[in-house]
């Protein structure tokens, strides 16, 4: 039976539950269908989305605007440095008055207690848009992307190579939640944080999907059907950038790292892409990559998520 999400906000995955994950799979399959055969879907006619960023984006901005504009609803874009927030309004009343104009808020934030802050004080659902700690809308767009082009997600080999970030943290809680088993494959230092691997640990007891973390990159891609990776330095780690290219060399996704993995496992990234860092061309480029595809899976299952809880 479907879950009724109206209302929820999404902050991280682990939020979540499995079914109400998959709920915003099938919607998300449903949703594309209509849009490539041109179908009207006017699902949140006369609902606007607030959307605020305090970082730059291309693939989150864009695909919520236009995702907001085909359901029929109406997106506005509001910078952090434009708002009162960059004056000092607090986070508590930004949110309380964009409640009064707005059906559902998405943010792209430094510190994920921002997020915490506007799920607190909304009277609407609040999507986090990327936060130092996750980037759930990502983790949707990419099971959904494995399951579209693998027919199944229990049971995938996902290998994550690089950073232990947000993005490598939703893809632990989606993974772990849905049954695909996932292995981390990170510098020692740069693992994800202790509390998200516990916890993916105990969903996979769960789901049946088995979750660990090595410094190891050779094993992490063994048998791999899924292998992942995202740039070593994110938005606001900038000054970190020289000692994180020195420590992840061995890290890179090259022809040389994924000849372990199956022979027709595909590579996914979030983008953008450091070409020649995390990954170079010729995996980026390759028959096994689905890049493209997956960022315009962020469409596709952000409308399924605000159409369900907006
Ligand atoms: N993957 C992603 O969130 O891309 P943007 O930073 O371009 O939004
Ligand atoms: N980990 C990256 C993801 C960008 C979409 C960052 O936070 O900058």
């Amino acid at each position: 039976m479907a879950v009724n999400l109206k209302g929820k906000s999404l902050a991280s995955l682990f939020d979540w539950t499995r079914e109400e994950i998959e709920q915003v799979l099938k919607t998300s399959e449903l949703l594309k269908l209509q849009n490539l055969r041109g179908e009207a879907h006017p699902l949140l006619k006369g609902k606007t989305l607030g959307m605020i960023f305090e970082k730059a984006s291309t693939r989150t901005r864009v695909s919520f605007e236009v995702g907001m504009w085909q359901l029929g609803g109406y997106a506005l874009y509001l910078s952090s440095g434009d708002l009162q927030l960059g004056r000092g309004e607090t986070i508590g009343d930004t949110a309380q008055v964009l409640s009064r104009y707005v059906d559902g808020i998405m943010a792209r934030v430094f510190s994920h207690q921002t997020i915490l802050e506007l799920v607190k004080y909304s009277r609407v659902p609040v999507i986090n848009g990327l936060s130092d700690y996750s980037h759930p809308c990502q983790g949707l767009a990419d099971l959904f992307t494995m399951y579209e082009k693998k027919g199944r997600l229990e049971g995938l080999k996902v290998a994550y190579v690089g950073d232990g970030n947000n993005v490598s943290h939703s893809l632990l809680y989606g993974c772990s939640k849905t049954g695909a088993h996932i292995i981390v494959g990170t510098p020692k230092g740069y693992e994800p944080r202790a509390e998200v691997v516990s916890r993916s640990v105990e969903e996979g007891r769960k789901s049946g999907s088995t979750v660990e973390i090595t410094n190891d990159p050779e094993k992490a891609v063994r048998h791999a059907d899924v292998i992942y990776t995202d740039v070593w330095t994110s938005m606001g780690q900038e000054k970190e950038k020289e000692e994180r290219l020195k420590r992840f060399q061995a890290y890179q996704v090259n022809p040389q790292l994924v000849r372990g993995a199956k022979e027709d496992f595909i590579f996914m990234h979030c983008l953008p892409a450091h070409r020649g860092e995390e990954v170079v061309n010729e995996v980026a480029d390759s028959k096994n990559s689905v890049i493209f595809d997956q960022a315009e899976n962020r469409m596709h299952t952000q409308k399924a998520l605000m159409a369900l809880i907006m």
